[in-house]
Formats: C-alpha cells, sequence, structure tokens
C-alpha cells in the first residue's frame, strides 16, 4: 500500500483532526498578519479543516489533495464556505497566491517529487508571496518522542481521550506496516535549502513549527529576484 492510497482510506478522523488544525490557524494568523484580500493555496490539503478555520479571514481559498476521499471530505466540510474552492488536479490550480501552505506532506514526498512541485508551485505565487513548508522532519525521531508532543498538546487542548483512541487506532491501523515499506522522507534544514534552491527560492526556517509537533519545523520559501 502507498502513503496516498493510506491517506485515501484514513480520511474520517475529522473529529481528531479539528483541534490541531484550529491551532495551527491561530499561529499562521499571528506570525503572517494576512492582508484583507489575501489569497491562499492549501496544497495536500487532506480534509481542508485549515481552509474551514481561515475561511473567514482569507479573501480566496484554493485546495488541492491527491486523494479523492480527501477531496470529498474538504468539500463536505467547507462546503458553507463560498470562498473556498477545492481543485482535482495540480492543472487546475489557480494563481497569485499570498500563501501557499504545505502542511505535514513532504515526508510522503521523494526528494525529486518535492523539487518539481515547488517549482510548479513557485510560478503560482503573487509577487511577494510565499510557500509555508511546516511540520517538516529534520531526521530520524523517536516515534516514542512524537506521541508524547501529541498527548501534551492533547492535553492542553482537552482531547486526550480522543487522542488515545485515536493512537489506538494507528496501531492497529496499516500506518506501522507501510512505513517500515516506504519510510517517511527526512529534510534536514540544509537539504530543503538546496531543494528551494534550485527552485530558484530562499528558505528561512521559521522560530516553531507551526503545526504542534516541535520536534518538526517549518520554513519559508519565497522566490529570489531575477
Ligand atoms: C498528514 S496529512 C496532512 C493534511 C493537511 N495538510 C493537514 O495539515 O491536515 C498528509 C496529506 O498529504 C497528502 N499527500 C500524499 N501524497 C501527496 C503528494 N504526492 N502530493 C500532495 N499531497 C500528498 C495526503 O493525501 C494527505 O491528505
Amino acid at each position: 500500500m502507498s502513503w496516498l492510497k493510506y491517506w485515501d482510506e484514513n480520511n474520517g478522523d475529522e473529529a481528531m483532526y479539528r483541534k490541531p488544525a484550529g491551532d495551527y490557524c491561530q499561529r499562521f494568523v499571528k506570525l503572517v498578519r494576512p492582508a484583507p484580500g489575501a489569497s491562499l493555496l492549501d496544497y495536500g490539503s487532506g480534509m481542508g479543516l485549515v481552509a474551514d478555520g481561515l475561511a473567514g479571514i482569507i479573501n480566496r481559498i484554493e485546495l488541492y489533495d491527491p486523494s479523492p476521499a480527501m477531496r470529498e471530505k474538504s468539500q463536505t466540510i467547507n462546503r458553507n464556505n463560498n470562498n473556498v474552492k477545492t481543485v482535482d488536479s495540480p492543472q487546475r490550480i489557480g494563481s497569485g497566491f499570498d500563501y501557499i501552505l504545505i502542511n505535514s506532506v513532504i515526508q510522503y514526498l521523494q526528494p525529486d517529487e518535492l523539487l518539481d512541485i515547488l517549482v510548479m508551485l513557485v510560478d503560482k505565487l503573487a509577487p511577494g508571496g510565499a510557500i509555508l513548508i511546516t511540520d517538516v522532519i529534520p531526521g530520524k525521531v523517536r516515534r516514542f518522542s512524537e506521541i508524547v508532543e501529541l498527548l501534551k498538546f492533547a492535553l492542553r487542548n482537552g482531547c486526550l481521550l480522543r487522542t488515545v483512541k485515536h493512537l489506538a487506532g494507528l496501531f492497529f491501523s496499516d500506518y506501522y506496516t507501510i512505513v517500515q515499506v516506504t519510510p517517511l522522507v527526512f529534510y534536514p534544514v540544509s537539504q530543503l535549502e538546496t531543494i528551494a534552491a534550485r527552485a530558484g527560492c530562499s528558505l528561512d526556517v521559521l522560530p516553531g513549527n507551526l503545526y504542534y509537533n516541535q520536534l518538526r519545523y517549518a520554513a519559508v520559501i519565497r522566490k529570489k529576484p531575477i
């Protein structure tokens, strides 16, 4: 089974992912302070919870995820957000975005695939726009430590029971079989910097991850002036 198939079949746990997505939106707004009229693309958007959280303050949002089940779910979740559009192929993605988010996705991409995606996305930025790559795994992390990060978040946010249930479900899912066959891809900062440079961009590491897991990092990528 591939990661894409895994996510296509694991698109249902909306209650579990709502709090982390809401937390991500708060950090995003605090960091970026989006101007009225801003536009945003969420690439690898999953069930579209970040769009649902930002729809009230971002003027135009597009979502793309290669999983048909995720796209269907994101359309349902965003059915009342008239400024949110889910597209079904990278060719249908619009342009002129102030922000492009790629959260918790690149661990499923090999470096060549990531470079191709960045080259495609950089062309979709508005002048002065930025790509935020977040939840990047810098290197080998102990699984136990990542679970502790999630439990700490759950404790702080009053969703411990739901999170423990989620972790139990994960234990009996295909997750740990797939991770043996197709390991998550690590991106140390220097490697991501090299890939960004090959796409004609500069990269700056942010002071913290925008997603709950502070063992991972976030970076902002901007087109270098010609
Ligand atoms: C951990 S989820 C993150 C979803 C969302 N970004 C969020 O923050 O909730 C990973 C997502 O990456 C998507 N994905 C997997 N392979 C991908 C690829 N090659 N290109 C873009 N997205 C991909 C999956 O379908 C899944 O929705």
